[in-house]
Parts: structure tokens; sequence; C-alpha cells
């Protein structure tokens, strides 16, 4: 698996090679020891931990990275059909929050990666900008703060970057949005104190959403809802190596590692074929 999306790319074989050397696996869910990059996933509504969409992200990532290190771990939260769905954003937001804190506590060092996908990139966006309110079924989230620490102080200074997929909170026009769907309001679009909380983080956010998407764009086909990571994960992670490089360079001059991300995204299709057959949202 590994090898076949390396095929070629004579650079990403000898960084495997380096890795397996060190007897490191590619996109290996999180130890004791410290990585240069971790990545926090929220993982979408009835996923199970194992085998969820984000793995594809998490994989091309380390695979970018090349010999920095790499690895990940699962936002812990429960969120089943049966689970009610404000409930589950409530635990999704309190334990990340204590898992970004600690992890930051315990390996200072790293810079942080967040990704949630459809009822976790909800949980991604409520961490950073704050939750609560009436969602699904009208049921009501109970609120939580923003993150306190923005670009000045641990843990959000060392988080370099935070993707947003399929989001049912996606706000029509902002600047870190990607993808067709990005002059379209999803389904409980932040506003108001919320978003200024959230946009404090513009500059490491991206939001990606298919016009098609109902989640994020009031759109029609659930299939471009559940097939972000098969079509934009290559993109997804070349943006992610591009953050984590320019947040080494000194602060004047990181203020944008915006490659060509809705132009390129929109028209690549790496590997269509695996759509997904499942009803998980
Ligand atoms: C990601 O890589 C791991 C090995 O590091 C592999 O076991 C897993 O199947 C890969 N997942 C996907 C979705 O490619
Ligand atoms: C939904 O999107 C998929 C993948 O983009 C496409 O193959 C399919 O035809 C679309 N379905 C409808 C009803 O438009």
């Amino acid at each position: 698996m590994l090898l076949s999306t390396a095929k070629g790319k004579l650079a990403d074989l000898q960084s495997l090679l380096l890795l397996c050397l060190a007897s490191t696996v590619v996109g290996q869910e999180s130890t004791s020891t410290c990585s240069a990059v971790h990545i926090i996933l929220a993982r979408g509504r009835n996923e199970p931990y194992q085998g969820q969409r984000q793995q594809l992200l998490v994989n091309a990532t380390c695979i970018a990275l090349g010999s920095t290190s790499c690895d990940y771990e699962d936002i812990e939260y429960y969120n089943t059909f049966e689970a009610q769905y404000c409930d589950s954003l409530y635990e999704g937001i309190t334990n990340g929050i204590s898992q970004i804190t600690a992890y930051n506590k315990r390996c200072p060092e790293a810079k942080l990666v967040l990704s949630g996908f459809s009822q976790g990139a909800q949980v991604i966006g409520d961490i950073l900008g704050g939750g609560g309110g009436i969602f699904v079924e009208g049921c009501k989230q109970t609120t939580t703060s923003k993150l306190k620490s923005s670009t000045d102080a641990a843990p959000g200074n060392k988080i370099v970057a935070a993707l947003m997929w399929g989001d049912k909170r996606h706000v029509a026009s902002q600047p870190y949005n990607v993808l067709s769907g990005l002059h379209k309001d999803g389904q409980f679009p932040r506003s108001g104190s919320q978003l200024l909380a959230l946009n404090r983080f513009s500059s490491i956010l991206r939001s990606y959403c298919a016009i098609t998407d109902p989640n994020c764009a009031l759109g029609h086909n659930v299939t471009d809802h559940l097939n972000y990571f098969n079509n934009y994960a290559n993109d997804a992670a070349e943006w992610i190596r591009q953050m984590v490089r320019s947040a080494d360079l000194p602060k004047t001059t990181t203020s944008s590692a915006t490659s060509s991300p809705i132009a390129s995204a929109d028209t690549s299709t790496t590997s269509p074929a695996a759509t997904s057959t499942s009803t998980q949202r």
C-alpha cells in the first residue's frame, strides 16, 4: 500500500527506507515517544477508530513529511448513531482540548495538526472557536469556550494546520474555504463571537467543502460528502507539509504558505475508484 502510493518517487522511497530503518511505520498511532508532527483526528459520526476515512490523510501526510517523524491520535468520543449528536460533540470538544493540552505538555516541541471530518469537523471548529447551540434534530449542545491561546501561547501556537471537511457549521466565503462549496453556508453556519474566535486561526485553517455536499453546502450528493479523502488527501498532505515547513521560518515570513489549493484541488481526482458505500457521516 505504502510502496504503491510512493511508486516512482525516489525521494519518498528513500524517506520510507529511512523510516523503516528507524523501525517506524508511516502513519502509526501515537506512542509514548514525541513526534515532530502530531496529527489529532476527530472522526465522522458513527465511524470506527480503525479504518476511518481520515486514515488516508494521515498516511499521505506522514509520507509527504518524509524523514520528519509523524504520528496521530484520535480524539476519543462516543458518536454512534445511537448517541445524541450534541452530547457527542460536547464530549469530543472537551476530550479534544484535554488531549491537545496533554500532548503539548508532554511534547512541547511537537507541531500539532488538527483534522476533523463531518461531525468531527464541528468538533475541531468548536475546539478552536467555542461551541454551543441548537443542532441536529434540535439537540442542545452545552456551551464550551474557545481555545484560550491562539497564536501567542501554547498549545494554540503549536497548531500549524487545522482542517475541517464537510463541516455542518461551514460559513460562506471565509478566507480559508477551499473547493467548489466555498461560497455556501452549511446546515448550521457558525456566526458571531464563535466565528470571530475561530477566525483567530484563519492563517492555519482550511475548510474543505464541495458544493454538492449536504452538510457544508446544502447540496444533495452524500457521496461527495464521504469522498473527500479519496479525492483530496494528497492535496491536503502537501499543504500540511508546507505549513510545517513555514512554521520553522522566522515569524515575519510565516504569513502565507498557501500554494495553489483551490485550483489544483478542484481538478485533482487522484484515486476516485475507492468509492465508499457506507452510510457513515
Ligand atoms: C495507512 O498505513 C498503515 C501502515 O502504516 C496501513 O496499515 C494502513 O492500511 C494505511 N491506511 C490507509 C487507509 O491507507
Ligand atoms: C454524486 O457524486 C458522485 C461522485 O462525485 C457521482 O459519481 C454521482 O453521479 C453523483 N450523484 C448524483 C445523483 O449526482
